[in-house]
């Protein structure tokens, strides 16, 4: 059989930090609301003159230091980014060329918060097909500037980063399940609803949520994604050593793992840190969770997320 096995991990943050504090004085809240309500103490915030290209630069060159592989090894790249650099080239395109490398596809996933999820899963699809033997997979995101600052109800959820792994063609796993699902029905819970038409901004392009309804879907798939993994590698919930789920809100963390049964030591929590990161918010908790060594070779680590469109999905590791 053949597998594909992640060798290695990398994150980026921008410099500035962005306090809860500091929000109490840009919009009518508190430091308390946001921690009670989400579990978010702080998020970090990209400079006026960084793109989503440059965060998942610093992040794939940190993955594929870690890796121990140079980026000419690399025959595929996937960013997941809902805040591309420009409408085209991809991000991935820009990252690419960035990385000084030519020649292998590079594409952009969009699955919102998902991103990450689907762009993991089709890599492995790649490699286990045979089509590629190294693969680049990023989630970069810098949801600041589609946040709408006077706004409390969305503009508290949010930070940027990058995170990024190198993933590689192995006799053994590796990734052993992903499990990828959408529902477009439910489109207009959570979107940025805007466009350029004529050069001009259509709509309403910042992000807007339905805070309850995203809350109670999140909490369902999340919960269903993970039963779906662990049944089809018949494993049991208790043997799933470490639970990575998208970084939204510790009430919809939480809630998961209670329905789960899983406690929360098993849980990689860093939305207090980072905030909600978007597609960035899997990889960026992994390659955290792989650097202070809670991550260690032969557990079962279980990648998880939930997105505008919806999109959900899981991916069950050994590592
Ligand atoms: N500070 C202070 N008060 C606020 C803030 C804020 N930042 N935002 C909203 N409020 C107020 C509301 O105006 C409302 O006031 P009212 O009672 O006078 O009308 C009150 O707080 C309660 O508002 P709710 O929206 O009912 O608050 P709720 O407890 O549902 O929490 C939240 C809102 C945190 C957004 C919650 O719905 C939630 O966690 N939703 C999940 C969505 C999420 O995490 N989205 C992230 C992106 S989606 C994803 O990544 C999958």
């Amino acid at each position: 059989m053949t597998y594909s096995r992640v060798i290695g991990t990398g994150s980026y943050l921008p410099e500035k930090v962005l306090t809860n504090h500091d929000l109490e004085n840009m919009v009518d809240t508190s430091d308390e609301w946001i921690r009670s309500r989400t579990g978010i103490v702080q998020r970090h915030i990209a400079a006026a003159n960084e793109t989503a290209s440059d965060l998942a630069l610093h992040a794939s060159r940190e993955a594929m230091k870690a890796a121990g592989v140079t980026a000419g090894e690399i025959d595929l790249i996937i960013v997941a980014t809902t805040t591309p650099d420009m409408i085209f080239p991809s991000t991935a395109c820009i990252l690419q060329d960035k990385l000084g490398v030519r020649g292998c596809p590079a594409f952009d996933v969009q699955a919102v918060c998902s991103g990450f999820i689907y762009a993991l899963a089709t890599a492995d699809m790649f490699i286990r097909s045979g089509r590629c033997r190294g693969a680049l997979v990023v989630g970069t995101e810098i949801y600041s500037r589609i946040l709408d600052w006077n706004d409390r109800s969305t503009c508290v959820l949010f930070g940027d980063g990058a995170g990024a792994v190198v993933l590689t063609k192995s006799a053994r796993p590796g990734i052993l399940s992903s499990h990828l699902h959408a529902d477009g029905s439910h489109k207009n819970i959570l979107s940025a609803p805007g466009n350029i038409c004529d050069g001009k901004i259509q709509g309403r392009p910042f992000v807007m949520m339905e805070g309850n309804t995203v809350f109670k879907f999140a909490v369902k798939v999340l919960e269903e994604a993970v039963l779906e993994a662990v049944a089809e590698n018949n494993l049991q919930i208790s043997d799933i050593d470490w639970l990575i789920p998208h970084q939204a809100n510790i009430r919809i963390i939480i809630s998961t793992a209670k329905k789960l049964g899983l406690p929360m030591e098993k849980v990689v929590v860093t939305l207090d840190r980072h905030g909600n990161t978007s597609a960035a918010s899997i990889p960026l908790a992994l390659d955290t969770a792989l650097r202070d060594g809670r991550i260690r070779p032969g557990q079962h680590v279980l990648l998880e997320g939930v997105g505008g469109g919806f999109t959900w999905g899981a991916v069950l590791i050994r590592w």
